[in-house]
């Protein structure tokens, strides 16, 4: 009997805290049309990550995947003198119980190109174990075998500008849903920008904006949401009639395997 209810009690959490599956429900509303975004729910998209300076500045976001790592864009520049700031919603609450980590190892993908932006992803090794609780847990990870197709839609949260010229980036985390392309159609907008390490989404009334960076582009498959893209660049207007363009995670799950096996934390 006691057996029987300590394992049930470890099944209940492991489905609580499993990758993909927030405590706290999103809320999506149809096309909400962090250009033309929404309020999330907050903490409904648990996974969500704010990168910040030393001084509490945050400049851009990242996706928690498990307890010792986090991903982001290789553009953000992320130092080991930054933050990880987990369970987080409204930057200018002070009484959100939020985890302050500080980094260990920063792992930028070799291939990153400044210029071209190709391979546009780091992952960050805490210093300490993320705690997992309903505000904090992982989103799952793409796999390479995983496709997503064309007007599937998904969904991008962050703390971005909300519009281009805005004086400050929204103190709440936004979230907006947005339909994902195929390379063939976004390249009919970026023409030879787009590279087989990128995905678009959008061009549909919202976009992604500065301080975005480096966040999570989910879409839901079998009850988990999973990660799909990493917000990479876009219209320098963040115009909403111009699909945004993603680190595309398939392509880049390999490297994301390999790094985080040769860099394994020994208990
Ligand atoms: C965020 O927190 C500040 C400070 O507590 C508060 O004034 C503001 O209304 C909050 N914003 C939202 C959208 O809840
Ligand atoms: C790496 O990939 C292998 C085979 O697909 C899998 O068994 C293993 O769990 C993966 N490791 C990580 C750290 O994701």
């Amino acid at each position: 009997m006691n057996s029987l209810w300590i394992l049930s009690c470890l099944a209940f959490i492991s489905t609580v805290y499993g990758c993909g599956v927030p405590a706290i429900p999103p809320v999506i509303s149809s096309y909400s049309r962090i250009v033309n975004g929404v309020e999330a729910v907050p903490h409904s998209w648990p996974w969500q990550v704010s990168l910040q300076g030393a001084t509490g500045f945050h400049f851009c976001g990242g996706s928690l995947i498990n307890e010792w790592w986090v991903l982001s864009a290789a553009h953000c520049n992320v130092r080991t003198s930054h933050h990880v700031v987990l369970g987080e919603h409204n930057h200018s609450a002070d009484t959100e119980d939020i985890q302050v980590l500080r980094i260990d190892k920063v792992f930028k993908h070799p291939m990153f190109s400044s210029v071209s932006l190709g391979y546009d992803i780091v992952l960050i090794k805490l210093a300490s174990p993320a705690q997992l609780n309903a505000h904090v847990s992982p989103v799952c990870v793409a796999e390479t075998s995983d496709n997503f197709a064309g007007r599937m839609t998904c969904v991008t949260t962050g703390w971005g500008l909300t519009r281009h010229n805005a004086p400050g980036t929204s103190p709440v985390l936004q979230q907006v849903s947005l339909p994902l392309l195929t390379n063939d159609e976004c390249k009919r907008y970026w023409g030879a920008m787009i590279t087989k390490t990128m995905i678009c989404a959008g061009a549909s009334g919202i976009s992604p904006c500065m301080g975005d960076s480096g966040g999570p582009l989910v879409c839901k498959t079998s009850g988990a949401w999973t990660l799909v893209g990493i917000v990479s660049w876009g219209s320098s207007r963040c115009s909403t009639s111009t699909p945004g363009v993603y680190a595309l995670v398939t392509e880049l799950h390999s490297w994301i395997n390999q790094t985080i096996t040769a860099n394994k934390v020994l208990l």
